[in-house]
């Protein structure tokens, strides 16, 4: 039987003897104090101190040592735990506090800062003159009518009296909407609303539709694949091309001024019939061009082009049901951006869609 072996001192030889504590000791603390933010913190504990951790896997040898021994490493480890924690606890703190600061400082507003100088943006003049266009006719009783963009080729052309081979087709350059045997064009006048009212609602109707309209045009000064028509559409008892003359030089007198009227010339559409040119008094020569000057914004005419009219063909009201023994009525379209143009000498027509909002603010703010 052999005695307790005198010589035998496991704290030299386990990881528990002085130095080897020292060693993880100086090594977590080192770790600890390397650590720059809390997120390098959590992985440092859980290295240096979680159950993992050299020193809990020494803390647990500790229970194999004989007792005096056990005493000692039992101290040593456990003073070296409470150095780390201890450690761990204050450097949590410092970062914290860091944190704090940091985050202050990123995440600081200047609440000094002038807050009413942010530019402002603006209403585009297109769109203020559509509504104060439709608001000329809703203050007459007429209502707003839409139609869709991608419009049905026969609401376009047919149901308007332009039938497939109608050479006047060919006058509007369409975008068609593919698969072709869907037969949808982008519309290329605000005219095909007029035959979508006709069907969905019984006379009289007095219909004012402004919209975007889409043709295969050039984008140069004076052209643009998408532009801008107002449409006008009556049906009723009654009615006459003197209501339509009427009408329209209401319409100018409110957009241009009293005095400002309009004058026809014969043309042809073939929704119409008769059909005739409106061209609009000038509002700034009012018609003495060329006698008085040459004036800039009639080019010396007196008169400026602004659209197309005429009464309602009756072909017309018979494809989209309307009885044209008992009903007719009255017509008309122009183009909002030219209107624009020529009202506030907008020299380039891209100008007004290019997306400069020092464009829009030069026309102020109207509500
Ligand atoms: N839709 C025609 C165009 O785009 C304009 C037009 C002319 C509309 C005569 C009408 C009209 O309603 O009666 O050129």
């Amino acid at each position: 039987m052999s005695g307790p072996n005198s010589e035998y001192d496991p704290v030299q030889v386990t990881p528990l003897d002085e130095e080897h504590v020292n060693a993880m000791r100086e090594e977590a603390l080192a770790a600890i104090a390397a650590a720059t933010d809390l997120e390098a913190l959590k992985r440092v504990r859980a290295e240096h101190a979680g159950d993992r951790s050299p020193i809990a896997l020494a803390n647990r040898e500790i229970g194999a040592l004989p007792p005096q021994a056990r005493k000692d490493a039992g101290q040593r480890v456990g003073q070296a735990r409470g150095l780390i924690n201890q450690a761990l606890a204050q450097r949590q703190a410092e970062l914290e506090i860091e944190a704090e600061a940091r985050m202050l400082v990123e995440e600081t507003v200047d609440v000094t800062l002038p807050w009413d100088r942010a530019t402002q943006g603006a209403r585009h003049p297109i769109t203020t003159l559509s509504e104060r266009i439709a608001d000329v006719f809703v203050a007459m009783g007429w209502e707003v009518a839409e139609g869709p963009l991608v419009e049905a080729e026969w609401l376009n052309f047919d149901a308007l009296n332009l039938g497939p081979d109608h050479p006047a087709r060919t006058m509007q350059d369409t975008f068609w909407a593919d698969p072709p045997e869907d037969h949808l064009v982008l519309r290329t006048h605000t005219s095909p609303v007029q035959a979508r009212t006709m069907l969905t609602r019984e006379p009289p109707i007095y219909v004012v539709c402004p919209g975007r309209v889409f043709r295969t045009d050039e984008y140069d000064a004076t052209h643009s694949p998408m532009f801008h028509q107002v449409e006008g559409l009556v049906i009723d008892e009654g009615i006459s091309m003197a209501h339509l003359k009427g009408t329209l030089d209401h319409f100018a007198e409110s957009i241009f001024g009293p005095g400002i009227d309009t004058r026809f010339r014969p043309s042809y559409f073939p929704f119409t019939e008769p059909s005739a040119e409106v061209d609009l008094r000038c509002f700034v020569c009012r018609g003495l061009s060329p006698a008085v000057d040459d004036c800039r914004t009639c080019k010396g005419e007196g008169w400026i082009e602004w659209g197309g009219c005429g009464v309602v063909n009756p072909r017309v009201l018979t494809a989209c049901g309307v009885d044209s023994d008992r009903y007719t009525g009255f017509a008309f379209g122009m183009g909002i951006d030219r209107t624009l143009m020529f009202r506030h000498g907008v020299a380039d027509m891209r100008d007004m869609f290019e997306g400069d909002v020092r464009f829009s603010t030069a026309f102020g703010s109207e509500l």
